[in-house]
């Protein structure tokens, strides 16, 4: 695998890409995961050549003690990312990214931006997306892969890209999960025995509202969360919620005609953990 830091590096490298290649580009903070792997494996599948990139974007961190206490393991990220024959990690430093001026674009994404994540983040995807276009004009991919998890983060890219005309085609991958349900994200590692095992309410939570959905109202599944995530001392629920795939507002009723998911955040200690389910 080429490992590169400079945008000149890279985009030298990626000169010989140009014409009827296709770029397959994951973006990651690191500490990656079968999440992250799978995303890579499917773009080494779709792509003449896939680049990973690794980058703790400090814009997108509304908490400093959580962009403090992310977690961070280079040398464990290049020995998965051989372990899959990834051709290219791009790892930049800050000044790379941001030049001498550490700052968010804000942007307006019809609203995609103030619901869940946005409202209790404040500039989280004034962050996300500041990054994300500035690595999609250096990499200047055919294709980008995000996993659903982050399902909101997924929206908004794909709808900054419409509003920016930028030339690349997102792919949204499903949640990959541990034996339990656990959703992966690089954030579990920080889970203590006991909390780990807690943790394994969400994903039940979420299928237990999967399975209310078909007989119960939106209002009597909201309150049975609530209700749960209040019998248990070691996590507090962000919030819990039903929302239109598409404008990600929450919904009081059944809609016939649209998809919708449920959205969780909670938090266990310090750490705070996301996960959805379609519905
Ligand atoms: O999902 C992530 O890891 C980050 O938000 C991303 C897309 C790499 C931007 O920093």
């Amino acid at each position: 695998m080429l490992i590169f830091e400079t945008i000149k590096s890279l985009q030298l490298y990626l000169s010989s890409f140009l014409g009827d290649n296709k770029i397959g580009f994951v973006p990651t903070m690191g500490a990656l995961h079968q999440g992250h792997l799978s995303l890579i494996q499917k773009s080494i599948e779709e792509n003449d050549v896939s680049v990973v990139s690794i980058f703790v974007n400090p814009t997108q961190f509304n908490n400093q003690d959580d962009l403090l206490k992310y977690p961070k393991n280079l040398s464990k990220d290049i020995t998965l990312l051989e372990s899959v024959s990834c051709d290219v990690l791009f790892a930049p430093s800050a000044d790379e990214i941001y030049k001498n001026k550490l700052e968010s674009e804000a942007f307006v994404l019809d609203g995609l931006e103030n619901q869940m994540e946005g409202r209790y983040r404040n500039g989280h995807f004034d962050g996300v997306g500041t990054v994300v276009k500035r690595l999609f004009e250096i990499v200047n991919p055919t294709n980008a892969y995000f996993g659903e998890k982050d399902f909101q983060q997924l929206q908004i890219i794909r709808k900054l890209v419409e509003k920016t005309e930028l030339k690349v085609t997102i792919h949204g991958c499903e949640i990959i999960r541990e034996a339990d349900g656990l959703a992966m994200s690089s954030r579990n590692v920080r889970l203590n025995k006991n909390q780990r095992q807690e943790s394994t309410v969400i994903y039940k939570t979420l299928r237990k509202v999967k399975r209310l959905f078909l007989t119960k109202s939106i209002q009597e599944i909201t309150e049975w969360v609530s209700n749960e995530f209040s019998k248990n001392a070691e996590m507090s629920l962000e919030y819990f919620l039903i929302a239109d795939e598409q404008t990600l507002k929450s919904i009081n009723t059944k809609e016939l005609n649209s998809s919708c998911r449920a959205f969780i955040a909670v938090n266990i200690g310090d750490i705070r953990l996301i996960d959805n389910i379609n519905l």
